[in-house]
């Protein structure tokens, strides 16, 4: 937590926010003389998409939209997909959607005329380049992927694994407010805390910085005051811009900084029994809040006072009001709490325990050690919580 610590921002040249701001990708798209884009997409937002895929097609570009990725992608299913943009030789990539659908056009855009395999590219700064243009236009507030180094996969041991690279920041993030209003309110309330935790977790970081605080508490700031709101009436404009916000300073949070052991324990909730990535988050930060606030109160209290919290005697008590706080708050969004609302064996425990200690590279960055025992104590708690 020092000024002086070496800090790299890499965030997308161009980044339009704002309502309607799809049309404004439609508009940017035809300017880059491209004729043959392939769109990773969902579905169900067909109708929305259709008129601007109209545009794009009656100005001579090529629109091929893939819709079959269902839940977190595995690098096979990302094979079948990469595979299919390269027989359509496609020469732009947009990813319209949530966190996977826009994880998986980063990955596709990047590998599209790379020679490196999936497992060379796994880590941080492995993947040598991106050569085709990639456009991120998120459509729940959430994931942050839209300006983020960071693509997230099952490999083929089954674990959550990260692609990072600078290469995987889009030529252009578009956040368009309006595209979240359809958003089921359950996917509003995950992954609405999905982002807040970005923040929380990069402002409690071991290696926080003052540049990327700013963001994060601003996030923390915008999404506890918005997020039941927003979960409340899903027309609220007003409600998902400063969602959308907050999730966009989540992502901005993501490469320089990162998250730290909230996200590391939720990866084998996923992996092992299919829970969505922002609830499966949003089941252990409290937890590991708990675990780690003894070693950070003072950053702990910025974030209680973030999260709605009364300044309170001590910094100690101030944090734990925050926590309190973000309990209530995943309460009044209708999120369940704990592992064994969601049928979770609690003998699981001690194999989610040794999977998420494979998880180092956010581990490193939680301002408490966690060993495996501790990792075991922390799903207890998740679990009876
Ligand atoms: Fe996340």
């Amino acid at each position: 937590m020092k000024n002086s610590n070496l800090i790299t921002l890499l965030n997308p040249p161009t980044l339009v926010f704002g309502e309607n701001s799809l049309n404004q990708f439609i508009h940017d798209f035809k300017t880059l003389g491209l004729k043959r884009l392939f769109i990773m997409s969902i579905d169900t937002l067909e109708d929305q998409l259709s008129s601007g895929i109209q545009e794009l097609t009656a100005f001579g570009v090529k629109v091929k939209i893939c819709n079959t990725l269902k839940a977190e992608p595995t690098f096979a299913e990302f094979e079948v997909i990469l595979e299919e943009a390269r027989s359509y030789r496609a020469d732009s990539v947009a990813g319209i959607g949530g966190g996977s659908v826009m994880d998986t056009a980063k990955l596709v855009a990047a590998q599209l005329l790379n020679t490196q395999s999936t497992e060379e590219i796994t880590g941080i700064r492995k993947l040598a380049e991106r050569k085709t243009y990639l456009a991120c236009i998120p459509t729940t507030a959430g994931t942050g992927s839209e300006v983020s180094p960071n693509a997230l996969f099952v490999n083929a041991e089954g674990n959550k694994v990260g692609v990072i690279s600078p290469y995987l920041v889009p030529d252009a993030a578009y956040i368009d407010p309006v595209l979240t209003l359809s958003v089921p309110t359950h996917i509003t309330a995950a992954t609405g805390i999905d982002a807040l935790s970005h923040c929380l977790e990069a402002y409690t970081n071991k290696f926080a910085h003052p540049i990327v605080d700013v963001f994060a508490l601003e996030g923390v700031r915008l999404v506890a005051q918005n997020l039941k709101r927003a979960c409340d009436n899903g027309d609220d404009l007003e409600a998902k811009t400063s969602i959308a916000l907050g999730s966009m300073y989540g992502g901005m949070c993501l490469g320089p900084v990162n998250t730290a052991a909230a996200h590391a324990l939720a990866y084998p909730l996923g992996t092992d029994f299919h829970i969505a990535h922002g609830l499966s988050v949003s089941l252990m930060l409290p937890a590991v809040m708990e675990y780690c606030v003894s070693a950070a109160p003072e950053r702990y209290a910025e974030v209680a006072l973030a999260l709605g919290a009364e300044p309170q005697a001590s910094a100690m008590e101030t944090a734990r009001k925050g926590i309190l706080l973000l309990k209530e708050l995943i309460r009044d969004c209708g999120l369940p709490h704990s592992l064994s609302d969601l049928g979770i064996p609690e003998d699981a425990i001690e194999s989610m325990a040794t999977d998420a200690m494979k998880v180092q590279r956010l581990l490193k960055n939680s301002v408490r050690e966690i060993t495996r025992d501790d990792a075991v104590d922390i799903y207890h708690s998740a679990f009876n919580s």
